[in-house]
This record gives C-alpha cells, structure tokens and sequence, in this order.
C-alpha cells in the first residue's frame, strides 16, 4: 500500500512516539572510558590534539575513572604513558610503572569498576613497534611476532597481579591470545578476561593517539601486523581465531569506517563484541564542533548509535562520561 495510503510520517509526528519506536538505543552501561596513564601524582595535562582529554598520574586516573563510574559507566581501559623506553619494552611490566599503580589506585577508590588494560609495547619500545625487533631487521623493522610473545605475557601478568580485571592486547602479533591464556592461568588468574583487538586495521585515525601515548613508530609503519583496511574476510578469520585462543570479547578497530564489519562480526560470531571509536574519531568531531560546524553532542550520539546499530555491545569511546551524562538527559 504506497502512498496516500502509507505514510511513514505518521508515526514520526509525536515525540512520544519516535520514544516508543527507536530500534536501537545506546546506554552507559554500553561505554567504556579510555584513560592515559603516567608517573608522578597530583598531575593531570591535557593532550594536544584531543581536547577534553587528559594524562593522569594514578591519583588523578582514579578521580576521573570514580566521576565516570558514578555517571553509570561500568569500564575504564588503561593505557600507560611510560617514563622509560628501550629496545624491549621492558617498562612494560614493571609492577612500581604508572598502569600497575593505576589500576592499585584505581581499585581502592571504586572496587567495582571494571579494570581493562592495553596490553601491547608500542608505547614502551624506543622504536615505537607493538613488538620487539628481528635481530636482523636493520631497516625493515621487522617485528618478531614468537619473541614478543612471551613479553606481552609477561605485561598482562603483572597487570592481572595489580587487579586488572581484563586485559586487552592491541598488538596484533599472532598466537598472543592463546600465550596470554596461557600465562595468566598459569600464573592463577583464570578468572582475568581477555578482550582482544581481533579486527584491528592500520589506520589513520590512531594519528592523534600516538601523540598521547608517545607511541609512534620511528621509522616504518604498522601494515606488517595491523591489517589492511580493504580487507574483510580476513578480518572474520583473525576473529575466529581469536575467540579459538580464548578471546572473551572480540573487538573492531576503528569503528565507525568498519560499521560493516561490525555487523558482519555479529552476525557471525556469539562472543561479545566490542568497538573502539578511536582518536582520530574524536578529534575530528572535536575539531569540527570547536569551529560551530557540527554540534558535539547531536554528532557523538549519533555516532555512537551508529556503532551499537551495526552491532557492538562495548563501545570504547573518549566521550564515556559525557556520553553517559547526555544519555541520561534525553
Ligand atoms: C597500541 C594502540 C593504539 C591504539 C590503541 N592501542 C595505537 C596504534 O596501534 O598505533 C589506538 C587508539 C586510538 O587511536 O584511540 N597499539
């Protein structure tokens, strides 16, 4: 029946109603707040090309992630910003390093937040890789996917033995899921979860975050192990991988260019799924609304929704608290 019969604008005439009809509907509950973590205490900096986003001594880390809990946000995910780098990334798991005291501060203030952190070497390498070099890489910065292993193990351990409930390895590397499991059970933490990076693409939009973290590569870029964003068959066999390992939750990287991954991840797999809208996606629509030609809010809402549409049960965003506190005033 077209037209003057049907009139889908009917049902769109009375706010009540659009309430009552929306298919999709995102929540607190959905987010997960990102958070840089370095040395020191009392300190708090804000990050160049993120506005609104901060570095935080482990004090300051547990102040924000306790104001973002008490918004209804249920997750904060660390990442450290290390004071030392060398040629392994052996910052990484040092138990006195600003994750480890993080997630100690973070606890003792809000025992019921949940705690996942990054697991990966990039910030920690003075190379700037996920991994640790081939000993005859000389300019090609070929990374050793087999000898980073166990130090990726070795990071989420000491993250688990601090009360990290999750962790969640970015790096990419093959195998690092199962060496994870593996280590943590061994070490008596089968009760840590792992989320992992399954589907995560070389892409542009880290550009702002590698300045938060420090964690750009010197020379070289990350195509040998993050994936081409062409691609999306390989991306349901790195997932199904993944979840073969021991993966909890899988997540796609960045999330709103991947919409149709997500939804193709969903409808393949059971697990859970995360999605990380990443920096460069903040920094655009921050960038965009500090010059008045998008509104911030309408815009994060509507990209947020976007990625719960598409299919993702977490959403990792930089907006986790705001978010929360726009949701609630709808
Ligand atoms: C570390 C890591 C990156 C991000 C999360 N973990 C950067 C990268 O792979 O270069 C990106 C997050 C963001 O851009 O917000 N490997």
């Amino acid at each position: 029946m077209p037209y003057p019969d049907t009139r889908l604008r009917r049902l769109r005439q009375h706010p009540a109603a659009r309430r009552m009809l929306q298919e999709y509907r995102i929540a607190p509950d959905n987010f997960v707040l990102p958070l840089f973590v370095h040395g020191g205490s009392g300190d708090r900096r804000e990050i160049d090309a993120m506005p609104g986003v901060f570095h935080h001594s482990p004090d300051m880390a547990a102040e924000a992630a306790a104001e973002t809990f008490d918004a209804g946000v249920p997750a904060v995910l660390l990442f450290g910003v290390p004071d030392r780098k060398d040629a392994a990334g052996s910052a990484a798991w040092a138990e006195d390093g600003p994750v480890c005291r993080s997630i100690e501060s973070i606890k003792r203030r809000s025992p019921d937040i949940h705690v996942f952190t990054d697991v990966c070497l990039c910030a920690y390498t003075e190379h700037g890789h996920c991994g640790v070099l081939a000993p005859d890489a000389g300019e090609s910065c070929r990374v050793d996917n087999d000898a980073t292993l166990p130090l990726l193990a070795r990071m989420a351990c000491a993250h688990a033995r601090a009360g990290a409930d999750a962790v969640a390895p970015s790096d990419m590397m093959d195998g690092r899921v199962r060496a994870i499991r593996r280590a943590l059970d061994d070490a008596g933490f089968a009760e840590v979860a792992i989320m992992a990076y399954s589907a995560k693409y070389a892409s542009a939009f880290y550009g702002p975050f590698r300045e938060a973290a420090d964690s750009a590569p010197r020379a070289g870029d990350r195509s040998g192990y993050q994936m081409d964003p062409a691609n999306v068959r390989e991306a349901m066999r790195e997932i199904a991988l993944d979840i073969e390992e021991g993966a909890d939750i899988v997540m796609v990287k960045p999330a709103l260019p991947c919409l149709d991954i997500i939804r193709r991840a969903a409808e393949r797999f059971d697990a859970p799924i995360a999605a990380y809208q990443v920096s460069g996606e903040y920094a655009m629509i921050k960038a965009a609304a500090a010059r008045g030609w998008m509104d911030e809010k309408r815009a994060v809402l509507e990209s947020l929704t976007a990625i719960r549409r598409a299919g993702a049960q977490i959403i990792i965003t930089y907006w986790a608290a705001d978010a929360a506190r726009w949701c609630a005033r709808r």
